[in-house]
């Protein structure tokens, strides 16, 4: 299936998200535009540091919350993601895995009545409902003794393989992952991806995968964007995105996957390097980025600049990069 041309199984076209300030709230762009095509049975990983629109994007992908303005289509259908959402029949089509799986299960119902409610909800394996929920079981990898056991009585490991069982069950074409494992042991962390991608290859299912952590999409990516302030800066082929990145952030996230030697972490820390939490330095005008880039010109400081391409799906939206890649690049 993978590299197979063809209809995207995911397109999200444009999409915007504001969320109007209160009281003590400012108002927050949290999307501005964003698109992408995951193709496929393919993974398309999403990475950005905290606040960028992550969460955001999954949300509005799985039709939890409305765009403010954009559109998305599973499968080359247009979803209506508006207010009149069918949320039941976008549920057969894409599903979306939470950081925190207790968060999606419910602390009163058992595994086998969480599984068996969604059957239930779909209509789907009515004559062969328990049959179902301990084939359910078997493909995240739980022995059929887990059915009888509340969230409070799993791992938090045991407790995100029930999530995502839960999401199987509703026979999604997409799964939408939102840092599925950061909320994880580092231990079991491992366990959980391989688990992905094992049911990905038996299943056929095309992936958005989300996380603040490049290390982490590395491995399980097809497709990568990279995303700072509700924007894709970046975007491309796993391997160009990684092995020749454009974008000044890109590559300081690049430099931020931690190294043990100490003496290499200290020369790296640098103004440009992302934190665990994005300070947000948001210019009037400009590049969103140009605040914190070591490689920002007058020029950024004035004209926010767009994606541009190299053909061959590799695109970056970068005034230095454009320049310096200027033969190659174009709208
Ligand atoms: N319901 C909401 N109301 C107001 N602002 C919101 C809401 N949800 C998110 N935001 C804001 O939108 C921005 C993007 O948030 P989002 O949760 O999508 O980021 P994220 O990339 O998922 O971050 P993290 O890595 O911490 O999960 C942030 O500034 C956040 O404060
Ligand atoms: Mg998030």
């Amino acid at each position: 299936m993978r590299g197979s041309g063809g209809e995207p199984a995911l397109s999200a076209h444009e999409l915007v998200k504001h969320y109007p300030g209160g009281r003590n709230r400012p108002a927050v762009r949290a999307l501005r535009g964003v698109s992408l095509d995951v193709r496929a049975g393919e993974t398309y990983g999403i990475v950005g540091e905290s606040g960028c629109g992550k969460s955001t994007l999954a949300r509005l992908l799985v039709g939890l919350e409305p765009p403010t303005s954009g559109s998305v289509e599973i499968g080359g259908q247009p979803v209506d993601v508006g207010p009149k959402v069918d949320r039941r029949a976008l549920a057969r089509r894409i599903q979306l895995v939470f950081q925190d799986p207790f968060s999606s299960l419910d602390p009163r119902l058992r595994v086998e009545q969480a599984l068996a409610e969604v059957l239930q909800v779909h209509g789907l394996h009515v004559e062969r409902r328990d049959a179902r929920v301990a084939e359910l079981l078997d493909m995240v990898a739980l022995g059929r003794r887990f059915a009888d056991r509340y969230p409070h009585e799993l791992s938090g490991g045991q407790a995100q393989r029930v999530a995502i069982a839960r999401a199987l069950a509703a026979e999604p074409q997409v799964l939408v992952l939102d840092e599925p494992t950061s909320a994880l042991d580092v231990s079991v962390r491992a366990e959980i991806m391989n688990l992905l991608v094992r049911i990905q290859d038996e299943l056929g299912l095309s992936y958005l995968f989300i996380s603040h952590d490049l290390s982490m999409v590395r491995h399980i990516s097809d497709d990568i964007a990279v995303m700072y302030l509700g924007l894709v800066v970046e975007a491309g082929r796993f391997d160009q995105v990684l092995d020749s990145p454009l974008h000044p952030y890109t590559r300081a996230l690049a430099d931020a996957v931690p190294v043990p030697d100490p003496e290499v972490e200290e020369a790296r820390r640098d103004s440009s390097a992302p934190t665990a939490h994005s300070v947000f330095v948001e210019p009037a005008q400009g590049c969103p980025y140009s605040p914190r880039c070591p490689l920002v010109e007058p020029i950024c400081r004035e004209i926010a600049p767009v994606l541009l391409g190299t053909g061959d799906g590799h695109v970056v939206s970068c005034h230095v990069a454009s320049r310096d890649f200027g033969a190659k690049l174009s709208a």
